[in-house]
């Protein structure tokens, strides 16, 4: 066509970018591109390739290194060699080379963003515009922490390896979210880039080197689904930080349970774009576009889920579908396309198949006109006519599809928006602020955008709530996710065979007949080692404390108990045999008790000094009781009630403190990142310092608004029983404690396999803490375990580390467009 067509038909013409750089890359490669390992570039140990095509054209661009486990070997040690010598360079030397980072892909912005283009059908559009500028800007962002870490972070040291895997929606972005903190923060790094996407990667690493990067500190291995499972198997990787699809979170965090490998997950979303009736309809519209086209919807946080009310809703439609002729899809490298080409064929047959499985439910599918011939391509799609059980409203599909439904009101919309297993993003279009506010709290998710939608930061964190995973990515919060307490890496590990003899007391033993204790059967350590030759002993029993549910003391579901043998061998008393029903009722209670978590961190401050002026009072028979049974000197036991007592005004202090921050992303935003509870928090006690250990545990939680399930240590469960008669006069809602004792390892299997359990922490024996892990695949649900490390709660530069508050809560990102 010639110009005075275009101006005839007003169509648009192609602005078509040059790929001669990008191609020269590859060809300067001979189009073979191997790992990049220690500093140079490395073909694979066992010779094998795979090819990577361009999706808009399915063209062959290069073949790269299919990683097996020997490379991945090569890469761990790389970085294992180079970290010492990283780490010495101090926080002002890794400042030095983030920056020179940054530089460098400023300096050679057009090459990533055709390359990136290329690889991954994207437009250049974004690439240019998004992708590389916030790629840069994260390095940028970083290099200013790794400037203030040794000020900022004196009491931590990093990971040190650090394994990470990344998708292949935003290749380049997810490398520099991945590595820059970690590297900020004194780790090396071996990074496996997605299959359908390693090109971005592997030059990233190489002009990382030509920049000045010491070799060992960034490798990148290519490969499969294969390569990352060896990265997560490796014995010398300490850290795994995934992003990527639930399903291959899950099996990540299965391999790794009991590992004592950090975790970090960023899974999938089906995140809901909410319209009010006083929203700015055309600016809803516009924010559409951008929240499940962008990218051809192939983004984790994408609002695939359209909710608009009633009275607008036909109106919301019929806007948005005139704004979808308008789309133009095409050659990723045009300048005016508006969505380029599915990542891959099969992901492309994953998304036409999803819809044809809701177009056999009923669904009614429209799309926009004008998909180019040959290529990956998949046209805008609105889907209505749907419910909450259909498959288009539940499914993530990752594709440029949206499923919209109706709603009511404030409450149903908050309802609809909610009924997911994801959490990962929310929007919210009103004019109404109050409204607004009113509404993000009540989401749960991770990003809350309000009348905006998918602006990311380094500034602010990133990720999810539910089985949209855990820990962040940004911000300061992100940092910690490559940290850990320095203090705490020096504790000692229990050796397997130490049990609660090796702390000088026995544990508790049922008794005859005693039923219901469920994992009896199990042959773990914790449960293993439980003290033999006790139950026949005979002194005077006072009275069996019940097990304390919903705020009332109430008799197990068996009716059982376990006898709780004193220091010299004689019988305490006894405790109820929880069993898994009981777990069940404390959970149900935990989760009747929410107003806990709206409670003011001022009510809760109240409450916790109630708690421990009650406690105060009664130091002396906790004290004579703690002597009796696990055999502590008197002046140790009153020392443990003093500091149990120091440990609940700590907790009561931060509860109204422990803020979250403002952010100041680059742009006309204020990013609120509110410290919200997890919900219900399972707690597994250890033997040592029965009082003081349960206190430090559970005060940080219910400090945070955290309702709590606890199950008391082996040695001493009557601390906690004798506990609960404390919080009973002392003001604490029914069910924000409940203390189920029994079987510790059985009990704590229920609690982390329990799908309305949202966190577990699990303390004092490293079988159970494995355990725990491992049975947290269900619901996705947070841990914070010990890995069998010796914890002394005497010292308060571990038990009242922040670490705690930080485990307790989780940061929501509500972004607030504002100024101009
Ligand atoms: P995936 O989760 O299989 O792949 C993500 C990364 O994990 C890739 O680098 C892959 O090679 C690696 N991987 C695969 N299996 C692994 C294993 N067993 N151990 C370690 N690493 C492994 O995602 P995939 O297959 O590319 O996409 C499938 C679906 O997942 C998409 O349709 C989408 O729904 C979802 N997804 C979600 C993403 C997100 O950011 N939330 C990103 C990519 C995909």
């Amino acid at each position: 066509m010639s110009v005075a067509d275009y101006f005839s038909s007003m169509d648009y013409g192609p602005a078509t970018e040059s790929d001669a750089p990008a191609r020269a890359w590859l060809a300067a490669h001979a189009a073979r591109l191997g790992h990049f390992i220690d500093g140079r570039h490395a073909a694979p140990v066992q010779g094998q390739w795979f090819e990577t095509r361009e999706p808009a054209s399915g063209a062959l661009l290069a073949s790269v290194a299919q990683g097996s486990a020997d490379d991945v070997d090569a890469a761990v040690q790389a970085a294992r060699r180079a970290q010492p010598h990283w780490l010495a360079l101090g926080g002002h030397g890794r400042a030095r080379h983030l920056y020179a980072l940054a530089r460098m892909l400023q300096k050679h912005s057009r090459l990533y963003a055709v390359l990136e283009a290329l690889d991954n059908g994207k437009p250049l559009r974004e690439t240019r515009d998004l992708d590389i500028p916030l790629a840069a800007r994260h390095f940028l962002y970083h290099a200013g922490w790794a400037q203030l870490q040794d000020s900022e972070f004196r009491d931590y040291e990093p990971q040190g390896v650090v394994g990470q895997i990344i998708p292949w929606n935003f290749p380049l972005l997810m490398l520099a979210w991945k590595i820059a903190p970690a590297l900020a923060m004194g780790n090396c790094v071996v990074l496996k880039p997605a299959e359908f996407t390693p090109l971005t990667a592997l030059l990233f690493a190489e002009l990382a080197a030509r920049a000045g990067l010491p070799p060992g500190v960034l490798n990148v291995v290519a490969g499969d689904g294969a390569t990352g499972a060896a990265l997560v198997e490796h014995a010398g990787v300490d850290k795994i930080a995934f992003t990527g699809s639930t399903e291959v979170g899950r099996a990540i965090r299965s391999r790794t349970a009991g590992s004592g490998k950090a975790l970090t997950l960023e899974l999938g979303g089906k995140s809901p774009f909410i319209v009010f009736e006083n929203a700015d309809l055309d600016a809803a519209v516009e924010g559409v576009v951008d929240a499940i086209w962008f990218n051809q919807g192939e983004v984790c946080c994408a609002g695939s889920r359209l909710l608009v009310q009633e009275g607008v809703a036909d109106d919301f439609i019929r806007r948005l579908k005139r704004r979808m002729e308008s789309l133009r899809l095409g050659d990723p490298l045009d300048k005016t396309i508006d969505m380029g080409a599915i990542v891959d064929p099969s992901q492309l047959a994953r998304i036409a198949g999803l819809v044809e499985a809701g177009r056999a439910e009923g669904a009614q599918i429209w799309q926009a006109p004008g998909v180019p011939a040959g290529g990956c391509f998949y046209p805008p799609t609105l889907v209505t006519g749907v419910s909450t059980a259909s498959v288009l409203m539940r499914e993530e599909i990752f594709g440029p599809v949206l499923a919209a439904m109706s709603f009511r009101n404030k409450d149903e919309a908050v309802e609809l928006a909610n009924n997911t297993r994801y959490g990962l993003a929310a929007s919210v279009w009103t004019e109404n602020i109050s409204l607004a506010l009113e509404v993000a709290p009540a989401l749960a998710a991770g990003v809350v955008w309000i009348n905006a939608t998918n602006l990311f930061d380094a500034a602010a964190g990133f990720g999810g709530y539910r089985e949209s995973g855990y820990g962040r990515e940004g911000g300061r919060e992100g940092l910690y996710e490559y940290l850990k307490l320095r203090a705490w890496s020096r504790l000692r590990v229990r050796a397997p065979q130490d049990g609660p003899s090796a702390a000088g007391a026995p544990a508790v033993a049922p008794l005859p007949g005693a039923g219901g204790t469920p994992g009896a059967d199990r042959a773990d350590s914790d449960a293993a080692d439980t003290g033999p030759g006790h139950a026949w002993a005979v002194p005077p029993i006072d009275r069996t404390p019940k097990l304390y549910i919903g705020g009332k003391q109430v008799r197990p579901d068996a009716g059982g108990t376990l006898s709780v043998p004193d220091a010299r061998g004689g019988l305490a008393g006894e405790v109820a045999a929880g069993n898994r029903k009981d777990i069940r009722n404390a959970v149900a209670a935990a989760r009747r008790a929410a107003a806990w978590s709206r409670a003011t961190g001022h009510a809760r401050s109240q409450v916790l000094y109630f708690v421990a002026e009650n406690l105060a009072q009664r130091r002396d028979e906790f004290a004579d009781r703690l002597a009796a049974v696990a055999g502590t000197p008197l002046a140790a036991a009153l020392d443990e009630v003093e500091r149990s007592l120091a440990r609940l005004f700590f907790h009561a202090a931060w509860a109204d403190k422990f803020d979250g921050a403002v952010h100041a992303p680059p742009m006309r935003a204020a990013v609120l990142a509110m410290h919200e509870p997890l919900g219900v928090v399972g707690i597994v006690c250890p033997d040592e310092q029965p009082l003081l250990s349960m206190v430090s545990l559970l005060a940080p939680v219910i400090a945070m608004g955290n309702r709590a399930v606890v199950v008391p240590g082996r040695v001493n469960p009557l601390a906690a029983t004798d506990l609960y008669q404390v919080f009973e006069t002392s003001d604490v809602p029914g069910g924000v404690v409940n203390i189920v004792t029994g079987e510790r390892a059985g009990l704590a299997a229920c609690l982390a396999a329990h799908d309305d359990v949202d966190a577990v922490w699990s303390f004092g024996c490293a079988a159970t803490a494995r355990e725990v892990e491992a049975l947290s695949v269900g619901n996705l649900k947070r841990t914070f375990v010990d890995h069998g490390r010796c914890v002394d709660w005497s010292d308060d530069a571990v038990a009242q580390d922040p670490l705690f508050l930080r485990q307790a809560v989780q940061v929501k990102n509500v972004w607030i467009p504002y100024g101009d």
